[in-house]
């Protein structure tokens, strides 16, 4: 299993791409198309938000758990978009009849009522919020993907009735005349047809390929900083990102548990709103990426207006200026919306909270390249978050509120900066030693060991501790 421990965007998806080869099935276990992978899929590059990684191994089983949610509309265009290059998805798709769909009417709330929260606008709270409320009088709010397989007529029938009302109530906020029921139900039943063969009658049937002795490998999007549970309300997803969910949302018995690795971010990166204690800038940053709702400030608009000086003077200038410097140079910007990603130091507790809720037995690291920049800032070293302080006093838990962040300071220790370009490095022995060492302190504080480093963003440049992948 692979789990995210920071915001997201931390690069699971080469994890659990490098490492599908071993396994029969690769399984999602939460969320929607709020997340983001990019795949290699014959020669070409694909962004996939709900084809489970590992879609390009054309003999894995791919599985898409009860506590997802799904857009059929865009699972549908992404799965054209896959077997345009050569690789069949549908006869190796398995949808669990329990995950709920992602309603047209889910998109238009989302749109009209979470702006402060800088979601995907893919529908995700509401429709987890309907999964949870199941009715509103007589209408039914929730439906699975296993009435759209048995009860399809009434399932439309649902589907529609709920645009209705969420379009009617929604009219002035989404600043339209109106939405043309009838073309949106016309995509989404035809989005529908197409994926029914692919909707599991049995929601056993990965527990059923387990007892075949079948190896299934579990991929958790989003992440803990944006669990459900763990993160900080409001700014979080609607789902849980956990060790633990995965074993929900399968309906694998956690007897049965392998090994879970976690992923993180050398310089961390969170989108939308919300704490991000370490934050380059802090909330200088935060309202400048979120300018509207991100949009303002994208990799293009970024390279134009903050020209001004070069990257290498930005590099030098104070924290908000370095945090934009290392998102243009690390290339954090949103894979399918632009949006650029808030930039900040490690943050090491958040990473032992991470360890210490989900027992990790490992964790790789990526961004590792990306470290050599902070040799040319005014700091002259790498900053690492490694505790928390209120009122100058280090604190031993989390903060769990947005107020208590905002009386949360990081502590910071500055770690001894290396210049290696590490793009073409391959044995830890060569990794730089201020690396090593920074690495090493990391892994004591959060008690788990660091096992891979990312040093570029192909799938090839990765140091394996252990020396294997
Ligand atoms: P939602 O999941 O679309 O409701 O968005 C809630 C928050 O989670 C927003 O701040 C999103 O930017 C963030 N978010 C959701 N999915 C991801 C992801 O896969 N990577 C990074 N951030 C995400």
């Amino acid at each position: 299993m692979i789990i995210g421990m920071q915001y997201g965007d931390e690069g699971k998806g080469r994890f659990v791409d490098g490492m599908a080869h071993a396994y029969d099935i690769v399984a999602r276990f939460n969320g929607g198309p709020n997340a983001g992978h990019t795949v290699e899929a014959n020669g070409r590059t694909l962004k996939l938000h709900q084809i489970p990684s590992g879609v390009n191994y054309p003999d894995k089983k791919l599985y898409i758990a009860s506590e997802c949610v799904v857009n059929p509309i865009k699972l549908y265009e992404e799965m054209a978009e896959v077997e345009a290059t050569g690789l069949s998805v549908a006869p190796r798709l398995h949808i669990s009849p329990q995950a709920s769909v992602i309603q047209p009417g889910h998109i238009l709330r989302d749109i009209a009522t979470m702006k402060s929260v800088g979601t995907t606008m893919n529908g995700i709270g509401p429709t987890y919020a309907d999964r949870a409320s199941r009715v509103e009088g007589s209408r039914q709010l929730d439906i699975r993907m296993g009435e759209l397989l048995n009860n399809t007529q009434r399932a439309f029938a649902i589907v529609r009735q709920n645009l209705e009302v969420e379009a009617q109530k929604y009219k002035d906020a989404l600043q339209c005349d109106g939405i043309d029921i009838e073309k949106e139900m016309a995509r989404f039943i035809a989005a529908c047809e197409m994926l029914l063969p692919c909707i599991d009658i049995d929601p056993e049937y990965l527990r059923k390929q387990l007892a075949k002795k079948m190896r299934i490998l579990l991929e958790g999007a989003q992440a803990f900083g944006l669990d459900k549970t763990y993160g900080i309300t409001p700014e979080i997803t609607s789902s849980n990102t956990t060790v633990a969910a995965a074993f929900h949302s399968t309906g694998i018995p956690i007897e049965q548990k392998g090994k879970a690795f976690g992923v993180a971010k050398l310089i961390p990166s969170r989108v939308g709103f919300g704490p991000f204690i370490t934050e380059f800038g802090g909330e200088k940053s935060e309202i400048h990426c979120m300018a509207d709702g991100g949009k303002q400030h994208t990799h293009r608009e970024e390279r134009r207006s903050l020209g001004y000086g070069g990257i290498e003077q930005m590099l030098a200038g104070d924290d908000f200026e370095m945090g934009i410097a290392l998102r243009m140079l690390g290339h954090e910007y949103g894979a399918s919306t632009g949006r650029p990603r808030r930039i900040g130091a490690l943050d090491v507790q958040q990473l032992a909270y991470a360890q210490s809720v989900n027992n990790l037995d490992g964790i790789f690291v990526t961004k590792a390249d990306q470290l050599v920049h902070f040799a040319r800032t005014r700091h002259k070293a790498i900053p690492v978050g490694i505790a928390y302080t209120q009122d100058n006093k280090i604190i031993s838990h989390m903060p769990t509120t947005k107020a208590e962040c905002v009386r949360t300071e990081a502590f910071m220790e500055h770690v001894a900066p290396f210049t290696q370009d590490l793009g073409d490095t391959r044995e830890w022995s060569n990794l730089p030693t201020e690396l090593r060492e920074m690495l090493q302190r990391v892994s004591d504080i959060i008690r788990c060991e660091i096992l891979s480093v990312g040093v570029g963003p192909k799938r090839e440049q990765v140091v394996h501790r252990n020396g294997r992948s």
